[in-house]
């Protein structure tokens, strides 16, 4: 450890730590169908987002940029069809939520993807919309690109099979858009910024157990909307602070949803010495301060339950275990395999690679720590994902000079300021 780097400084919620991607789309989509123009600070700058808007300005709606503000002008006059089909890049919440949202509009498109996203499972809700009436066609029945004759849909009653808020939010705002009460029992909790995001704007929501009920075709206002910092994007650097020697850092203005801040709880009990404070409410969504500092780690088990609402964290958790003292067990990955790549895989291979002890064993990780040390000249294959990309990134600050990324274009999806922050924090193992 003696040659790392280590990290210090502040990193700001919009000028630095990106807004939050998942809130981002749904800011996007819920304001472009309200009654009245809306104002949105901190939506996320990655090019996922810009797929969303250039989908949503195809049909019509309407959106300018006002310095740091974007405006969002409502419900379009007119719905058009776009002449050409629609592609959405890399990015999956694009591709689930934005099936749900055109095939209850009166318009004809086709939604393609890039290679990685084409290979992505779409059928978890292509089939639930086409059991509301939806006359939407799959590749295969299964992948992109979807072909869509939007129409009015009928309301369901439907119980999401998969832990995925992508096909939950899918669904909602399929709902929000059809004529009568739609409802989603929802067995295991995913991410609810579709519910908040729609309580604040003023849809008719309600939500009882596991069951989200919503009254479409409900007129709404727009609103002020402020975007808190990414947790996910985070994560990087909190893991970042605590494997790093003499580092200190403070993140401000992140999300605090609690179905979103679990990644910190675990790090916490593998012995990360974080604080959170200010935590407040912005908008519907909860939001804190953290302070992070160097601390040992130690192994950690996490069950199958855990597992939906840590999902985007397990690249930069594995990196965490493999600093931390002994084993530890990831357990109930299976979704991580229709990620952005098989992140499972991605995570198993790099880090075997690096020569440590890993194995897959059914769904679950297992990852021994400290077990090796990488070799000179260790290439990382990110698989074009840009959430391995900045894990391996972080990992690299303990290994300077001895590790590289394959590819760094995919931060550019979620994190375009990735490399501005970590080189802002960075301070020479020389120093
Ligand atoms: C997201 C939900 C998660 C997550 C993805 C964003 C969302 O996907 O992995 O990065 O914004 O709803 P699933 O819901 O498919 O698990």
């Amino acid at each position: 450890m003696k040659n790392a780097f280590s990290i210090k400084g502040t990193l700001n919620a919009h000028s630095d730590i990106p807004g939050d991607k998942s809130i981002s789309h749904r800011a996007l989509i819920l304001s472009a169908f309200a009654s009245s123009k809306s104002q949105i600070k901190g939506l996320n700058q990655g090019l996922d987002l810009l797929k969303t808007r250039q989908a949503l300005e195809s049909i019509g709606c309407y959106f300018q940029d006002e310095g740091p503000e974007l405006i969002s002008y409502g419900y379009p006059p007119i719905l058009q069809s776009p002449s050409s089909s629609i592609f959405l890049g890399n990015s999956g919440t694009s591709a689930r939520l934005l099936t749900g949202v055109f095939s209850a509009l009166p318009v004809m498109l086709t939604l393609t993807g890039d290679a990685s996203l084409s290979q992505r499972p779409m059928d978890r809700v292509v089939i639930p919309l086409q059991l509301m009436g939806a006359k939407i066609q799959a590749a295969t029945g299964k992948f992109l690109p979807i072909k869509i004759k939007g129409a009015p849909l009928n309301p369901i009653r439907y119980e999401i099979p998969v832990p995925s808020a992508q096909l939950k939010s899918a669904l909602l705002l399929a709902g929000m858009l059809t004529k009568g009460t739609t409802k989603i029992i929802e067995e295991v909790p995913t991410r609810d910024h579709t519910e908040r995001l729609m309580s604040y704007f003023g849809i008719p929501l309600t939500i009882k157990d596991k069951e989200i009920s919503i009254s479409g075709l409900a007129p709404y206002q727009g609103k002020h909307i402020f975007i808190p910092g990414d947790p996910s994007a985070a994560a990087f650097f909190v893991v970042a602070a605590l494997i790093t020697p003499h580092s200190h850092l403070f993140l401000k203005g992140i999300s605090w949803n609690p179905l979103r801040n679990q990644v910190f709880t675990v790090l916490q009990q593998m012995g990360g010495k974080i604080h959170v404070t200010n935590p407040r409410i912005v908008c519907g969504e909860p939001v804190a301060d953290i302070e992070v500092f160097s601390s040992t780690l130690y192994g950690i088990e996490t069950l199958s339950s855990q597992a939906p609402q840590l999902i985007d964290e397990f690249p930069i958790l594995s990196i965490a275990a493999a600093c931390a003292q002994g084993e530890s067990i990831f357990r109930g990955l299976g979704e991580l395999r229709f990620k952005e790549s098989d992140r499972l895989h991605a995570i198993h291979y790099n880090l075997s690679q690096c020569g440590y002890v890993v194995r897959i064993q059914g769904d679950d990780l297992y990852i021994l720590g400290q077990s090796n040390r990488p070799k000179h000249n260790l290439k990382i294959d990110t698989f074009g994902d840009h959430r391995i990309a900045m894990s391996f990134e972080i990992f690299g600050l303990l290994h300077p000079g001895r590790m590289k990324i394959d590819s760094k274009e995919m931060i550019q999806t979620s994190f375009p300021s990735f490399y501005q922050c970590l080189e802002h924090l960075k301070i020479s193992p020389s120093r």
